[in-house]
């Protein structure tokens, strides 16, 4: 077994990594936690495969919420439905949260977890890779509002993460690869070993060791910059522009990893026209279409920049955009608004 500690401003979180994990997923809360008793938040696809798996572990009492599936539900009246089935269920701030499932799940029943009684305690078990290798690590909670995504939310560790990497066995390709685009974003940021392993055959059997890789740099971006006001930003490498791709296709048109592969590509670029002589805009196309990723930007340059803009609110005349001149080297620069502008008409 694998494993990480990230020591947080509230304290460690532990995250364990093995394949088989889930199958012991009480006994390994026995050493973390002393509930009285458990409630697992999951939703309506994960529930039929792993819900009994889980629950039936624990020899004290569990309650559930089984939220409806998809991002639609990661909503402040999903967060509601958690708090009174807790209520219910007679949960104190001594009991355990649990948390199975992708990143929806993670996020939903992470803010709920901070806020019930104030905080109770929190164990993720992520079953997709997305939520594996980013999601469920860090202690970002939340839920979308109609006026944006992410706009509620809390920093909220959990003191423990299972990572069982059989999980994705049961993942639909098209899902799997969606969470490719961050393993390769961390490739990109701060360890291009991440990217050799991808070019290898058969890099799937080495899972385990890619999901480590990419925690593993998670943890120590988090342990500098727990509350995202400086390092922890290069984790939203290729995202800037990922999420206008996002919100163009009206969350939609392109998964999370899709947009972000796009995202990553243009990042390159932009990275290029402020000077890297490289030519990593077409290593990374190239990479990211040999894992089903897709990497040109279907929107014109004048509608991403109006997404953009759309966050300017945020960010003012100037925003913090990730670059990556050589692999494994994020920077994280401040770019005029107006000059990302020109930018993106040249490189579109
Ligand atoms: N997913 C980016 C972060 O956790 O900061």
């Amino acid at each position: 077994m694998k494993q990480l500690t990230l020591t947080g401003s509230a304290g460690k979180s532990d995250i364990l990594i093995s394949p088989g994990l889930r199958q012991t997923a009480a006994t390994q809360c026995a050493r973390f936690f002393s509930p009285s008793r458990v409630h697992i938040v999951t939703d309506s696809q994960v529930a039929p495969l792993y819900l009994d798996q889980v629950a039936g572990q624990f020899q004290l009492p569990v309650s559930t919420t089984v939220l409806p599936a998809g991002e639609a539900h990661k909503r402040l009246s999903s967060v509601e439905t958690i708090y009174h089935d807790m209520t219910g269920a007679g949960m104190t701030r001594k009991d355990l949260v649990i948390a199975l499932g992708g990143g929806v799940v993670g996020d939903v029943a992470g803010f709920a977890a901070a806020t019930f009684l104030r905080g109770v305690p929190l164990c993720q078990i992520p079953t997709t890779l997305l939520a594996q290798v980013d999601s469920s690590v860090g202690g970002k909670t939340g839920v979308d509002l109609p006026e944006g995504k992410n706009l509620v939310g809390a920093f909220y560790q959990p003191r423990l993460v299972l990572i069982d990497p059989d999980s994705l066995s049961s993942l639909p390709d098209a899902v799997l690869t969606d969470g490719m685009a961050e393993v390769v974003k961390y490739g990109c940021i701060k360890n291009r070993g991440i990217l050799d392993m991808l070019r290898m055959p058969h890099y799937q059997d080495h899972i385990d060791e890619l999901i480590y890789e990419c925690v593993k740099i998670k943890r120590d971006v988090v342990e500098v910059d727990e509350h995202d006001t400086g390092l922890r930003m290069i984790l939203n490498f290729g995202h800037t522009i990922g999420h206008a791709v996002e919100k163009l296709g009206d969350y939609t048109a392109y998964t999370h990893g899709q947009a972000v592969a796009i995202g990553m590509v243009a990042a390159m670029k932009v990275s290029q026209a402020l000077g890297a002589h490289n030519d990593l805009d077409d290593y990374l196309s190239a990479l990211l279409e040999e894992l089903g990723l897709p990497t040109t930007l279907p929107y014109g340059p004048e509608e991403i920049f109006q997404a953009l803009l759309s966050d300017k609110k945020k960010m003012g005349d100037t925003m913090n955009f990730i670059l990556v001149r050589s692999l494994g080297r994020a920077e994280i620069q401040k770019i005029a608004v107006d000059e990302l502008h020109a930018i993106l008409q040249s490189i579109a």
